[in-house]
């Protein structure tokens, strides 16, 4: 056990900083071994009293540290193990530091690391202070200037924030670049890149009629492979000034590809850095979904050029000011690139496809995150390691709670709060609260008498509520009364509390419509329907525990569609018959809901054959999957989700204990049954969605939604044994023209295919692209979530030449892939002490890295008795080791406790 329990930060402690910094200078004499860093800092004291200037340091060798020029002595500061104090006495004064690094030694790839032959920075959240001494925080703004000197032959390219002024020759195979950037900001937007880069470059006009310069930066080879991300890149700009009036603010935008790092990718000032894996693609190496995921990212970091960069957060307790309106921005942005061209219903539906596919990766990540233990509100109020807060929660559920402001406040409400957070706050740092003082404006505008006091506490509150339905039909009287109440037990570290947390009812949107038996829109006498929704469509503001809300001229007993588009992250208990699901998934006029009853009526089946030991027949499911089938109207991308059955990783988490083992089994049973039972359809599908081979390969929704319908069917004909699917799977993957196909085909048969077709294809697929980093990793996570790899597999892959611990995108693609996502075999003694030996070894070079994969079994505590006790042995001997970073010290400790 570490001896220092890390100490633990409060959001109520927070103290602004004693002085400002309005302007540094640095000088980053860059070298892989050892980078000489020299920082100029022109400090200001706010308040009147001395009051010691501390600074934070990580990792660095000190030289010289000097105020107004004189050099101190080592008795005139104090040099800490992360802090060093200094004692200015004038009001104003400048610091000059001299300390190295070493990029080489450095494992964490936070701070200065070095990627392939180059040398990249990460910053966020509090890697600054491996670079320099310097208070690393983010209310912290100052300009930069920064002097970069390096090998020229080995860095040609010498990048950093803002523009650049000037580049010389320094003579002794040497040469130096300066850059300065206009924009005030916090360290944790720095950076710096140096190296070797193929670019691709394109200049634009912005609306105001600036004339901009765009590059993308890759190794050389993959410049080929950098034109998506250009073209996302500019609809992300076209985006935000068409939607937003946001416009970009500087002369140049950069986006480069790392090979190693530790997300997806940061919005550095003018300086994106991108984990390559969201930067590259071409027809042959990426897949439809990879294209999508390009486009959200590029437009997600875009995107924080205003809502993070220009706005930043106060602290980092503020993380969701950034993150979830960031991402709530980057899923409208998709949602609007997928409805492109189309209006009405298909827009719609187009837009249900990008939602159903958050929902679903929010109920597999978040839902999860928020019933163990480290369940947190959007606005945490305590952590020990910031960078374990970059959570689904303050992601996903961030996300979630902006949207249900626009869905309070519609899109032009919305919009007016927007324009007045701007209006307030840019260039400052600042909090949630400021932000929802702002949307506040705009609805007490719209809506006098009221204002969003209940709709604050979606801050503070962990947990995912849950909302109980109750409807009652009156025919004589024609009315219909739908009751609501809501309740959030208290969860994670509000368990723990004591007096225990008390959690007053929230600010709760519940979008609704109602069916008439045979699936019509019913509209009630003087309802007004909601603009942001569906045909029908009815807002119910849940404010207090209980409600109720009684609707006129309603003849016969209506079915409830409820919670349209995820109108809010909850979890709805309302007990109905099956045969209202089944009628909600043929007509519903909401394209979610409308997918949604289907997966309610498909949840239903799996947990009442895992927990009742019911064997339900499947026969409504068929019947309903089965008109759906044939149903022309819906498109490919849209069908595919409805015919997909719920996550295993989902339904596991519905499961009381888990049953991890239980839900696999059923979940592979089913998909058995439809397999065989819906034949016919899978055949038909299969061969209507085929590609024209003459048709060159594009990532449009309508291309992207064929092929993944396609190899859904071509999964459940293996499935379902269907005579001559292994062959057709085989062929499948050898005539695939792009990457897409291949791997539909490869997924299809590393879930079903027989031994010997499986091991054919992965082997003339290694072959194939041995020399590509990003098609191994696919290579690699096909095969660790396969139901037929197990512990001695997994460790098996990690003997193979290509593994390594250090890339964390192959880390992720064979331990987390394993860990995560396959739950058949993860979940078994073996399984959790081959976890615990992989977050120990990665803990000791990487942190970050290695406290995500200690979550893996977050949940532990809810498991089979049978597996519990061996999760906690795993747990244990984690917590039990010598020498844990804070990071992992603090997911273990709160785990166990
Ligand atoms: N701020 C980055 C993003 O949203 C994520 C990130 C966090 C990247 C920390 C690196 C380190 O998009
Ligand atoms: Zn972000």
């Amino acid at each position: 056990m570490r001896t220092d329990t890390p100490p633990t930060i409060s959001r109520h402690d927070y103290q602004p900083f004693p002085y400002a910094l309005p302007e540094v200078a640095l000088q980053l004499e860059l070298d892989a071994a050892r980078t000489r860093v020299t920082t100029r800092m022109s400090f200001e004291r706010a308040a009147g009293e001395l009051v010691p200037l501390v600074l934070n340091g990580q990792d660095l060798s000190l030289e010289s540290v000097a105020i107004d020029g004189v050099p101190l002595g080592p008795d005139a500061y104090e040099l800490h193990d992360e802090m060093l104090v200094l004692h200015p006495q004038a009001r104003r004064f400048t610091v000059e530091i001299v300390s190295t690094c070493c990029p080489e030694a450095n494992s964490t790839l936070m701070g200065l690391y070095v990627s392939g032959r180059h040398l990249f920075t990460q910053c966020e959240a509090e890697g600054f202070r491996r670079i320099t001494w310097f208070p690393d925080r983010p209310d912290v703004m100052a300009r930069y200037r920064v002097t970069l000197q390096a090998d020229t032959a080995h860095y040609p390219l010498l990048l950093s924030n803002g523009n650049l002024l000037s580049q010389r020759d320094l003579g002794d195979g040497r040469h130096e670049a300066v850059w300065e950037d206009p924009h005030p900001k916090p360290s944790y937007l720095f950076a710096v890149v140096a190296g070797d880069f193929a670019c691709r470059e394109e200049r634009i006009t912005t609306r105001s009629g600036r004339e901009v310069l765009l590059q993308v930066y890759s190794d050389h080879g993959a410049e080929n492979r950098t034109e998506w991300a250009m073209d996302c890149l500019i609809r992300a700009i076209r985006w935000d000034e068409a939607r937003y009036d946001l416009e970009l603010d500087l002369d140049r935008f950069m986006i480069v590809a790392a090979r190693d790092f530790n997300m997806g990718a940061m919005e550095n000032k003018g300086l994106n850095v991108f984990n390559s894996a969201y930067v590259l693609a071409d027809p042959a190496t990426a897949t439809d979904a990879t294209y999508r995921a390009i486009e959200a990212v590029i437009g997600h970091e875009y995107f924080h050029n205003w809502t993070g960069n220009r706005v930043t957060c106060r602290d980092w307790f503020q993380l969701s000011l950034k993150e979830g309106l960031t991402v709530f921005r980057d899923q409208e942005f998709s949602a609007d690139m997928l409805a492109h061209g189309l209006q009405g219903a298909a827009a719609a539906s187009a837009r249900a496809v990008k939602r159903i596919d958050d929902v679903s990766a929010l109920r597999i990540a978040q839902f999860p995150e928020d019933a163990g233990p480290m369940a947190h509100p959007i606005r945490p109020e305590s952590y020990q390691e910031i960078a374990n807060f970059y959570t689904a929660t303050i992601y996903e559920k961030g996300a979630e709670v902006i949207r249900m402001q626009q869905t309070l406040l519609g899109r032009e409400g919305f919009r007016e709060g927007l324009d007045e957070y701007f209006r307030r706050h840019d260039g400052q740092a600042v909090t949630c609260d400021d932000f929802i003082a702002a949307m506040e404006s705009a609805y007490i505008r719209r809506n006098p008498g009221r204002d969003l006091q209940v709709f604050r506490h979606w801050y503070s509150q962990a947990g995912t509520p849950r909302v109980t339905v109750r409807m009652q039909h009156d025919p004589q009287a024609q009315t219909c009364t739908i009751s609501l109440s809501q309740s959030n037990p208290p969860a994670g570290i509000e368990l723990l509390q004591n007096p225990p947390a008390t959690k007053p009812p929230l600010h709760i949107p519940v979008a609704i419509g109602l069916l008439s038996p045979t699936g019509a829109v019913v509209l009630p006498q003087g309802a007004q329907p909601h603009p942001l929704g569906a045909p029908g469509t009815l807002l119910l503001e849940l404010t207090e525990a209980e409600q109720s809300w009684t609707f006129h001229g309603v003849a016969e007993r209506p079915v409830l569609s409820l919670l349209r588009d995820f109108s809010a992250p909850v979890i709805i208990d309302y007990a109905r018959p099956d045969t209202e699901l089944a009628l909600l998934a043929r007509h519903d006029s909401d394209p979610f809901a409308r997918w949604e009853a289907g997966q309610e009526l498909a949840r239903g089946l799996v947990l009442g054959r895992v927990q009742a030991q019911l064997n339900t027949a499947a026969d409504l499911l068929c019947d309903t999957w089965a008109a759906l089938a044939q149903d022309t109207a819906l498109s490919p991308a849209y069908l595919a989700r409805v015919l997909t059955l719920p996550a295993q990783r989902e339904l596991i988490e519905l499961t009381t204990p888990m049953e991890p083992q239980a839900v696999v089994q059923v979940h592979r049973a089913l998909t058995q049954e439809l397999g065989g039972r819906l034949q016919d359809h899978w055949v038909r599908l299969y061969g209507a969605m085929a590609d024209d081979p003459a048709t060159p390969y594009s990532p449009d929704p309508d291309s992207a939604g064929r092929r993944a319908l396609r190899a859904l069917a071509l999964t459940y004909l293996l499935a379902g044994g269907h005579p001559q699917a292994a062959q057709w799977a085989m062929q499948h993957y050898e005539a695939a023209t792009n990457m897409s196909e291949r791997m539909g085909a490869l997924n299809a048969l590393a879930t079903w295919g027989p031994e010997e077709v499986r091991t054919a294809a992965y082997q003339h697929f290694y072959d194939m692209w041995q020399d590509d980093p990003l098609v191994i990793d696919r290579w690699f996570s096909v095969q660790a979530a396969s139901p037929f790899t197990g512990v001695g597999e997994v460790q098996a892959l990690m003997l193979h030449p290509a593994f390594s611990l250090r890339n964390p995108n192959r880390a992720r693609s064979v331990i987390f892939q394993f860990c995560m996502n396959n739950p058949g075999n993860a979940h078994s003694a073996a399984g959790y002490a081959f976890w615990a030996d992989q977050v120990l070894a990665l803990d000791a070079l990487n942190p970050e890295i290695a406290a995500r994969l200690a979550r893996a079994f977050d949940n532990w505590a809810r498991y089979t008795p049978a597996l519990r006790e061996p999760a906690r042995e795993a747990l244990q001997r984690i917590v039990q080791h010598p020498t844990l970073s804070r990071n992992v010290a603090e997911i273990v400790n709160k785990s166990l406790s």
